[in-house]
């Protein structure tokens, strides 16, 4: 079948008048949000999209309310033309819409606001809005932003929550389609729709590796190839962790160890190497019901994660 020529919409009130429309035609709509520079993942997300709805919409939205002042904003990759080619190939029934709205949250890199950092007692304290008028409201989804990259990323999963429920009520999807290879991200999501009555179905869908393993990252461009080879040691070992714990080991801390240490002979910073409760994210000693092994390294100025579900 042809490929279809995805309409883009900037603006969220014509957002809006689409989804009602099409739902008014009896359609049911699904959204996958996106930062864009898309690769083979966000394809496969796509994909899976359309076995749940008759329309599909694609947010590309380079959010900077989850990225604090250190981090990789500036240089985060984007390439629109290249995305809408890709999103063109999509064979079947294809993409409807692409959602690229200009600003959808009043501070950041447009305008004079800017986030305090400070922290006391862990907590992110403030967001200081200098022109008085940007946004202020923000979701926290208060206990399972704080684990795993929270620690490190301390307003990453409030920006995320936050612009997602933004795009909720702006598509109005039925369902919304994440990426397990962020887990507590779509975890979060899951838990905020829950807690927020978001009549929207959160799927998670299976991470794209490539072939020898690497999980698929926009991130991944800047690796150099020889981080590139090191980074493999991630997979490899959770891999590896995932075979020991089907095979009778289930003591966390040793399988833990053994990925901790392959990570660092390769040459990588590990951020954390832990395993948790699928559901609700709490650290497990022993592995007795369904847990995921997640870890964060660095390899050169990279940040990657990548996590497996271990299922005994
Ligand atoms: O996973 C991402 O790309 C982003 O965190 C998301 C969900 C599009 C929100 O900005």
């Amino acid at each position: 079948m042809a490929s279809k020529e995805p309409l883009i919409i900037t603006g969220k009130e014509e957002m809006r008048r689409w989804s009602r429309a099409a739902r008014a035609e009896g359609k049911s709509i699904a959204l996958v949000p996106t930062m864009g520079y898309l690769h083979q993942g966000h394809l496969t997300l796509i994909r899976e999209s359309l076995r749940y709805a008759e329309a599909i919409v694609v947010s590309i939205y380079v959010n900077p309310g989850q990225f604090s002042p250190t981090e990789d904003l500036s240089t985060y990759p984007s390439d629109f033309v290249g995305d809408i080619r890709k999103l063109r190939s999509i064979s079947g029934a294809g993409v409807d819409v692409v959602f690229h709205p200009k600003d959808l949250y009043g501070y950041g890199r447009s305008n004079s606001s800017k986030i305090d950092e400070n922290r006391s007692e862990g907590e992110v304290v403030s967001c200081v809005e200098k022109s008085g008028n940007g946004h202020e409201t923000w979701v926290r989804v208060e206990r399972l932003e704080k684990g795993l990259c929270g620690k490190s990323r301390p307003v990453f999963f409030r920006g995320v929550a936050t612009i997602v429920a933004k795009l909720f009520n702006i598509v109005e999807p039925d369902v919304a389609v994440f990426g397990k290879k962020d887990y507590q991200q779509w975890r979060i999501i899951q838990r905020m729709v829950r807690d927020l009555d978001f009549g929207i179905k959160v799927v998670g869908t299976e991470i794209v590796r490539d072939d020898d393993g690497l999980a698929k990252s926009s991130r991944n461009v800047r690796l150099s190839p020889e981080e590139r080879a090191k980074a493999l040691s991630i997979s490899k070992s959770l891999f590896s962790a995932k075979l020991a714990a089907e095979k009778g080991q289930v003591n966390c801390q040793e399988l833990i160890n053994s990925v901790a240490q392959s990570i660092t002979k390769a040459g990588g910073k590990v951020d954390y190497a832990e395993i948790v409760d699928q559901e609700n994210l709490d650290l497990v000693k022993e592995i007795k019901s369904p847990a995921v092994f997640c870890v964060a390294a660095w390899f050169g100025n990279v940040r990657l994660i990548d996590n497996m579900e271990i299922n005994i």
